[in-house]
């Protein structure tokens, strides 16, 4: 997926260095060709050796290497994409004040590809208002960041500021290669999951819904630059750390979540598999068996048909539609009924765990998309993109 590709790695001096190696294994693996700049500082934590046998390309250290027939113009106009991985509150600094003092920072100031950052550092220098700044001072400028993951770092606290899995990583990359940032400064809320509906404490009503779609368009919207806020129901996903994600397991709870969302959002997907009834009464101590039992069910309330009501004229609003058969017919209702933007409805027995098929309708246009629920995703997006 990556053939061909030219990745410059800037490795900065964090404990998280060592874990670079594996990220340029497995793009080496992938088929990209990976050059590496190390600052002094990474130098310390990791060999160059290391890197230079993993890649079998060069690894650059100094800016007046004698023997090097590489010089940071070169390397800025070869590289494809610049990832740095880990990148220290130093390098982001650096890079936000304009300041080129070494290969790596001059080489960044350089280059006119796109540059991804791997912020990794202690908790509560990721958190320091400088730091944030500077952060946003760059996304602003078309600077790509990820966001740390949660859990125990390297310096004994527990918190945000860990180096992300390389996984994600390379995902970030591939899709940064594909894509622009066209969904900068746009705020996207996603739903997502299956809900359920509590019986009593051990069972509930539910349906097959995985969350898949929804997260892929929450991803896909990400990386295109939007805020992404994810409310979801359960889902069979694991929800990247760095999304703005809001858990509301039933109906009621989503729609009270997705009403007072909905307002600072630009473009919503409703994507969550809503249930459409839910008991009458929910028992609070589990219900005894008895021969035959009657549940009595509601109608919940209908979030997208209330959103479709509220919306005004710079909001775009999707809609989702699972049918099992009379698909455009369907979803052609639905979409006049809840006052859509577009439609995206598929056919139950043809989509798959990963991959999907999708009938999108809206803004004059009927489209079949089909592929991984990622890609997807991002055909959706730019159908949506184009209103
Ligand atoms: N939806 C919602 N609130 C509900 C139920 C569904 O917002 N209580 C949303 C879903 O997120 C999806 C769309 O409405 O975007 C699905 O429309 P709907 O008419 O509910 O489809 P189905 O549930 O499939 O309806 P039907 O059983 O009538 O086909």
């Amino acid at each position: 997926m990556l053939k061909d590709k030219k990745i410059l790695l800037g490795i900065t001096g964090g404990i998280a260095a060592y874990k670079a190696v594996d990220l340029a294994s497995k793009l080496t693996k992938m088929g990209a060709e990976v050059k590496t700049i190390m600052t002094a500082h990474a130098c310390e934590f990791v060999s160059p050796i290391t890197f230079k046998s993993i890649t079998h390309q060069p690894v650059i250290t100094t800016m007046f290497d004698i023997d090097a027939d590489i010089e940071h113009i070169s390397l800025a106009d070869w590289a494809d994409m610049l990832v740095i991985a880990p990148a220290t509150a130093n390098i982001i600094g650096k890079t936000a004040s304009g300041i080129a003092d070494d290969l790596l920072s001059t080489t960044i100031m350089a280059t006119t590809a796109p540059v991804l950052f791997v912020p990794a550092m202690n908790i509560h220098m990721y958190k320091n208002p400088i730091v944030q700044e500077n952060i946003n001072k760059l996304s602003e400028l078309n600077y790509y960041f990820m966001e740390p993951e949660f859990g125990i770092l390297a310096c004994g606290y527990e918190g945000k500021g860990r180096y992300p899995k390389n996984e994600e990583i390379i995902f970030n990359i591939i899709t940064l290669l594909k894509y622009k940032k066209d969904l900068f400064g746009r705020n996207v809320l996603v739903t997502a999951g299956a809900s359920r509906e509590e019986i009593d404490p051990m069972r509930f009503i539910t349906n097959y819904s995985t969350g898949k779609m929804g997260l892929a368009l929450a991803r896909a919207a990400h990386i295109r630059g939007a805020k992404v806020t994810f409310v979801h129901s359960y889902v069979q996903v694991k929800i990247p750390e760095y999304f703005n994600s809001i858990e509301s397991i039933s109906a009621k709870e989503m729609h009270n979540v997705v009403l007072e969302e909905f307002s600072k959002s630009d473009i919503t997907f409703m994507t969550a598999a809503v249930a459409d009834y839910t008991p009458v009464k929910s028992s609070k101590q589990k219900i005894k068996k008895s021969d035959n039992m009657n549940l009595e069910l509601k109608r919940t309330k209908d979030i997208l048909k209330e959103l479709g009501e509220k919306k005004s004229t710079d909001q775009i609003l999707v809609g989702f539609a699972a049918e099992s058969e009379n698909l455009t017919e369907n979803a052609l209702k639905k979409f006049e009924k809840k006052n859509l933007d577009f439609i995206c409805a598929n056919n139950i027995s043809v989509t798959g765990d990963d991959d999907t098929e999708i009938l999108i309708l809206g803004n004059g246009a009927e489209i079949k998309l089909n592929g991984s629920k990622f890609s997807v995703a991002h055909q959706i997006l730019d159908i949506v993109l184009k209103k």
